[in-house]
């Protein structure tokens, strides 16, 4: 079975002192990223940043929905805090730092992935595959755990979902058995990436809508990548939206009424405008850089329509905005709009 299935200890996080431990209460920080930056060896030996300066946190029983573009480093990110990067790349700067709870034995860090196929093993049968990812202490009252797993994920025939192979499920129904597979471990986070990607749009909000009951309901700690931010106003409670490797702009979820950076605006106009009728959608002109050929400054000034001298000079600084938000945009980020 592949490494990536079961929960594990967040290899690339490191337990840390200022964090309490024991079971952490709704809202407490669980694990921390301060200034990560990822990156991997170019021909000629240089450094080529992928992700650079990120800092987020996760608290449990709540959601951060990563956004942007595709590229824009959210799987990067995410693979870095369970040190499950890509061979050749490397975190180059910045501290992952997590709870102690989180990294005990079975209380770590699940993923769940676009492609049940890099979870579910075509060969076993997926009650096995579910039992495997436990913790000994669960191991002994299997059965009974592994009914209440695939229950908890939605299925009214525990028995007979427990009895199939992957592929005698359907896409939706596949990615629900890769939910109870991370949730076996029991993991105090869940990454989830693209996890509704390949799945047609109602089994999408029906699998986004359990991931965040079951958020609610076990105290867990998410983080869920998507493009779809019609999903994200809905489900998710805090939201960092990416650019070229950066963090750009973040805050609850309600700053995608009123964004502020020209980037998530944009972002935010190229989304179809169902409710007022299909007009024509309104991207954001230009492309998203190639790695290596990032501009100097702010990564978003070449396709930006506000974009000014210093945009183009010196990266933009992170600034509060109130409400718990912050933007890294020295035209936006100054105070007014
Ligand atoms: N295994 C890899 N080897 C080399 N480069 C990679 C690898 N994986 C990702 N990259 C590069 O790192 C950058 C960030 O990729 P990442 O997969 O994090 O983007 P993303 O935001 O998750 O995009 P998407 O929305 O398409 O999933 C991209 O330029 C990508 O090409
Ligand atoms: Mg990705």
């Amino acid at each position: 079975m592949s490494a990536k299935v079961n929960t594990m200890g967040a290899a690339g996080a490191r337990p840390d002192a200022a964090f309490p431990s024991g079971a952490p209460r709704a809202g407490e920080t669980v694990l921390s990223v301060e200034g990560l930056c990822v990156g991997y060896r170019g021909e000629g030996g240089s450094r080529v940043p992928v992700v650079e300066d990120v800092s987020f946190e996760l608290r449990a029983g709540r959601m951060l929905a990563l956004v942007g573009e595709s590229g824009c480093g959210k799987s990067v990110t995410a693979a870095a805090l369970g040190g499950l990067l890509p061979r050749g790349m490397s975190v180059d700067g910045g501290k992952i730092a997590a709870a102690p709870g989180i990294l005990r034995a079975g209380r770590g860090l699940a993923y769940v992935f676009q492609d049940p196929g890099q979870c579910l093993d075509p060969v076993f049968r997926v009650g096995r595959q579910i039992v495997e990812a436990m913790p000994r202490a669960d191991r002994r009252r299997s059965r009974e755990r592994l009914a209440e797993l695939l229950e908890q994920v939605g299925f009214h025939e525990p028995e007979r979902v427990a009895r199939s192979y992957p592929h005698q499920l359907s896409g939706g129904m596949q990615q629900r058995a890769m939910l109870a597979m991370a949730l076996a471990g029991r993991p105090r986070i869940l990454v989830a990436d693209e996890p509704t990607t390949a799945l047609d749009v109602t089994v999408q909000a029906r699998l986004l809508r359990l991931l965040a009951d079951l958020q609610r309901k076990e105290n867990l700690a998410v983080l869920l990548i998507t493009h779809n931010l019609g999903v994200v106003a809905e489900v998710a409670d805090e939201v960092l939206v990416m650019y070229a490797g950066r963090a750009v702009e973040r805050g609850p979820v309600s700053m995608l009424a009123s964004p502020r950076h020209p980037y998530v605006e944009g972002l935010l106009r190229a989304l179809p405008r169902l409710e007022r009728g299909a007009g024509p959608l309104e991207g954001i002109p230009g492309q998203v850089p190639a790695l290596g050929r990032r501009p100097a400054g702010c990564p978003f000034h070449p396709r930006c329509a506000l974009a000014r001298a210093e945009c183009r000079e010196r990266v933009p600084e992170w600034r509060e905005a109130g409400d718990g938000r912050a933007l890294a945009c020295w035209v936006r980020g100054g105070g007014g709009r």
